[in-house]
């Protein structure tokens, strides 16, 4: 490990990692490949708090991790350029470096689960990334994974192929341009399977159907975002209100960004 790369504060992890690649995969959404030691500890739904490489942005950008290879030491993170962070990022090719600090967050609780399970992953726009890794893992398993994916467009489908080496894929669009027409509701209550564990990742009305949905189901999580500062339990900035509580919080960059439906207010 280079000592000039990576230095541990307490229990916050900086590295500078490196661009492999990167890749436009759909109208302003790219894939971007980071290699670095940090990938060692990486888990499924865990985020990475991205320094924009520019003086004028003070604050780090949170990106989900899509996949993970501890073989290659390399990461693959998918996002959509939204602001002026996200531009900057869109930039980088091979042989730059990120600061990067991470991984932040609790990641999804992929335990317990074999061969006679079933579980159904729930994915929308932006959110889809982090669903590839908890496929990917959950099938080497053997676990049987059904997964629903709702888009705006046929243009921002992202991932379908990819997820579809690990099981059945539905994939709905909002005006119907692919796939079936209407929101991930559409298929998801056709579904009479019993599922073991559910997890999802999505706009906000999506993750609100999805704690409805499954409320008191033991095993559903759902990911979540909000706006971030520190990304580290400091600053509280990202708080989200519990049931039933006028002064418990939860962090999503601490506690979270993956919860259990019922657990926190949407
Ligand atoms: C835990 C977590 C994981 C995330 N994973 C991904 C991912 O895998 N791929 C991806 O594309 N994006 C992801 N995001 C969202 C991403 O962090 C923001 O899009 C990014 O920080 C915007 O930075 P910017 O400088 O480009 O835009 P800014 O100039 O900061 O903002 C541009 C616009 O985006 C909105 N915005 C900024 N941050 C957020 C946010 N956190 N949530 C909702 N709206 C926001 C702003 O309100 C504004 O309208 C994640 C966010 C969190 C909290
Ligand atoms: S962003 Fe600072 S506590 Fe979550």
């Amino acid at each position: 490990m280079n000592p000039t790369c990576k230095k541990r504060l307490g229990a916050i992890r900086l590295e500078t990692m490196k661009v492999v690649a990167q890749e436009e995969i759909a109208p302003a959404i790219f894939e971007l490949v980071l290699e670095g030691e940090m990938v060692e500890v990486m888990r499924a739904g865990q985020f990475l708090h991205l320094r924009v490489p520019d003086d004028a942005h003070l604050l780090r950008r949170p990106i989900s991790i899509s996949s993970i290879d501890k073989v290659k030491k390399q990461c693959h993170l998918i996002y959509r350029i939204e602001g002026t962070g996200t531009a900057i990022f869109s930039t980088l090719s091979q042989g730059d470096t990120l600061d990067v600090m991470g991984p932040q967050g609790n990641g999804f609780d992929l335990s317990d689960l074999d061969k006679q399970s079933q579980v159904l992953l729930v994915g929308g726009g932006i959110g889809v990334p982090p669903l590839l890794e908890v496929a990917k893992e959950l099938s080497d398993r053997g676990v049987k994974v059904v997964t629903v994916l709702g888009f705006a467009n046929k243009d921002a489908v992202i991932l379908e192929t990819e997820l579809a080496q690990y099981g059945q894929v539905f994939v709905t669009t909002d005006d119907g341009s692919y796939g079936i027409k209407g929101n991930v509701s559409v298929v998801i209550n056709d579904l009479d399977s019993p599922f073991d564990a559910v997890y999802s990742c999505g706009a906000p009305g999506m993750m609100k159907y999805i704690n409805q949905t499954f409320y008191d189901h033991p095993r559903a999580y759902l990911s979540l975002e909000s706006r971030m500062a520190c990304g580290m339990g400091a600053c509280y900035a990202c708080v989200l209100k519990v049931p039933e509580s006028e002064t418990v919080s939860q962090r999503v960059c601490e506690d979270g960004p993956v919860f259990r439906t019922g657990t926190v207010l949407l």
